[in-house]
């Protein structure tokens, strides 16, 4: 089966989004793990691996059809950040870039009836439902519980139970 060279740019791109939100949830595990957010730390390293777990996903299946994705040099993430609270809100607005790209490319595989892609990026269009409420979530408990040092506190913890839990409800 073959794709298209437009689907075929468009995986190779979204397989240079993937490894960027890869790297940059790993720059924020790292600032996480630096200023004493050791839930966060590892909540987000666990994050930079599913990321990673997305991108060979899209690398397969280009190999798969036989055609060879492309591995990508990405820029360096920015590591600095004003609080856990706003480290969030850049991991939420990453996320709606990739659901973002994510949807032009099912359009693109509409447009041109490629029901194989179509298919694949099924999945990845539920993921990033996911991903996002997850997000948006954890935003809405600064405003519930607060910003003062005991409630951010609170929002660690509830992000290293996450990290703790099963992959399929950190999902
Ligand atoms: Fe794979 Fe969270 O985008």
């Amino acid at each position: 089966m073959k794709i298209s060279p437009k689907m075929k740019k468009a995986l190779d791109d979204q397989v240079i989004l993937e490894a960027s939100a890869s790297n940059s949830y790993l720059a924020m595990a790292s600032w996480c793990e630096v200023t004493g957010y050791r839930g966060s730390a590892n909540y987000f390293y666990m994050q930079s691996e599913e990321e990673r777990t997305h991108m060979l996903k899209i690398i397969h299946y280009l190999n798969n059809l036989g055609t060879l994705a492309s591995v990508p040099a990405t820029k360096t993430p920015t590591n600095s950040y004003k609080s856990l609270e706003d480290l969030i809100k850049s991991a939420l607005k990453n996320e709606q870039t990739v659901t973002k790209a994510i949807h032009v490319m099912v359009e693109i595989a509409q447009k041109e009836k490629d029901h194989s892609t179509y298919v694949f990026l099924e999945w990845f269009v539920n993921e990033q439902v996911q991903e996002e409420t997850k997000f948006e979530t954890l935003l809405q408990k600064f405003d519930l519980i607060g910003r003062d040092k005991l409630a951010i506190n609170e929002i660690d913890k509830m992000l290293a139970a996450d990290a703790a839990a099963p992959a399929d409800a950190a999902a």
